[in-house]
C-alpha cells in the first residue's frame, strides 16, 4: 500500500511554510546571515524537537524562523518545500505563511511575499507543482495588529488566495477576529482558520468559525464530532477539514485516527495534510501512511481523501476539475 500512496496524486491544504524549515537549511541560512544557533549539529537540533503541546511546539517554531531574513531566504525555504512536494507527487498546494512572525522582527512584508511568490512561479514552471498562498494572522496578538497586516497585504492581493488564523488558540476564540475576517471577505479573500484539536471550548470555537465568521474551510476541526449539529452544517455545506494526523500525535498524544474514520464515514470532506513537517517529521505522504497504518484504509478510501482535498481547494472550478 505504501507504493500506492506514493503514486497517488496529492493535494496539500494545511502546511505552514515556516514549518518546513529543515535543520540543514536552518544552519545554511544562519551561516548566510551571520547568526549563531544554540545547537552544534543537525542531530542536536533535531533532538531538541520534543513537543507535547501546541505552545511547546510554537516556542521552537518561532525561534527557528529567525534565520529567515532576506528575499532569497524565503525563496529557498519555499523552493525546498516545493521540491519535496514534487517528489511526493503533490500536484497542488495551498501554503500558509505568517507575515507577523517576520514583520514583527523587522523583515518587511514585501521581502517575505516576493521570495515566496518567486518560488511558487518557478516551481510551477520547473516542477509542475501549482501552489497558492494563504496569509495567516497570529491569534495570540491583538486584532488591530491583524487588521494592520491585512491592510498591508492589499497591494499584493492578487498573490494571496485567502486568509487563515493560527498560533496559540487558548483564550483566542474566532470572534476576537470577526472584524478582520469581515474586511478580508470584503476584499475578496477566502477564509479559513485553525480550530485546533482538543482545545478548550473546541466545539464553540468551531461554531463561531462557521456561523459567526462564515469560514470556507476549517484547519483541523476534528472536534465537530462533539456536536451533531456541527457535523450536519459542515456536511451540508461541503466544507473541507484539513486534518494532520502526525501533528495531532505531537500536540495531543493521539493521531485522532478514529475521529478521522468517523468523519469519513459520515461523509464529511476530510483531508490529510502535513502542518509543520520539518518539526513533526512527516510530509503528506508520511501522514497518509500513518493514517493507513492506524485504520487499514483501502485504495478507494485513500484516493477519496485526495479527491476530497482537490474538491475543497480554492481553485476555479475548471482547474479543480483538471485534477479530479
Ligand atoms: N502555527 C504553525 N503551526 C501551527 C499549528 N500546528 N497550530 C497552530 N498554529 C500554528
Ligand atoms: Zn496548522
Amino acid at each position: 500500500m505504501e507504493d500506492f500512496i506514493a503514486g497517488l496524486p496529492k493535494c496539500e491544504l494545511h502546511l505552514h511554510i515556516e514549518g518546513t524549515l529543515e535543520p540543514e537549511l536552518k544552519f545554511e541560512l544562519a551561516a548566510r546571515n551571520g547568526l549563531e544557533l544554540p545547537y552544534r549539529s543537525v542531530e542536536e537540533m533535531r533532538a531538541a524537537y520534543s513537543f507535547d503541546s501546541l505552545p511547546s511546539f510554537l516556542t521552537v517554531y518561532y525561534e527557528g524562523m529567525r534565520v529567515l531574513r532576506t528575499e532569497p531566504d524565503f525563496y529557498d525555504l519555499a523552493m525546498a518545500y516545493l521540491r519535496k512536494a514534487a517528489a511526493q507527487n503533490v500536484r497542488y498546494a495551498e501554503i500558509f505563511f505568517d507575515p507577523q512572525a517576520h514583520t514583527g522582527r523587522g523583515v518587511p512584508f514585501d521581502v517575505v511575499i516576493r521570495g515566496l511568490r518567486r518560488a511558487l512561479l518557478d516551481a510551477e514552471a520547473r516542477l509542475g507543482v501549482r501552489a497558492q498562498l494563504i496569509m495567516c494572522f497570529l491569534r495570540d496578538f491583538q486584532p488591530e495588529y491583524a487588521m494592520a497586516t491585512l491592510l498591508e497585504s492589499l497591494p499584493y492581493k492578487e498573490w494571496i488566495a485567502g486568509v487563515g488564523l493560527d498560533s496559540d488558540e487558548q483564550g483566542n476564540p474566532p470572534l476576537k477576529f470577526a472584524e478582520v475576517y469581515a474586511r478580508a471577505r470584503a476584499e475578496g479573500y477566502l477564509l479559513t482558520m485553525h480550530c485546533d484539536v482538543d482545545q478548550d471550548d473546541a466545539a464553540e470555537h468551531i461554531r463561531q468559525a462557521i456561523e459567526d465568521i462564515g469560514v470556507d474551510r476549517i484547519d483541523h476541526g476534528v472536534n465537530i464530532l462533539e456536536d451533531q449539529r456541527l457535523v450536519e452544517l459542515v456536511r451540508e455545506r461541503g466544507m473541507g477539514l484539513t486534518c494532520s494526523p502526525i501533528s495531532n500525535g505531537y500536540v495531543t498524544g493521539s493521531l485522532k485516527a478514529e475521529g478521522i474514520r468517523k468523519l469519513m464515514d459520515l461523509g464529511v470532506r476530510v483531508t490529510v495534510n502535513s502542518d509543520d513537517p520539518a518539526y513533526f517529521a512527516g510530509y503528506v505522504q508520511e501522514n497518509l501512511i500513518a493514517l493507513h497504518e492506524a485504520l487499514q484504509l483501502n485504495e478507494e478510501e485513500l484516493a477519496g481523501l485526495e479527491r476530497n482535498a482537490f474538491e475543497v481547494t480554492w481553485l476555479p472550478r475548471r482547474l479543480k476539475d483538471s485534477y479530479l
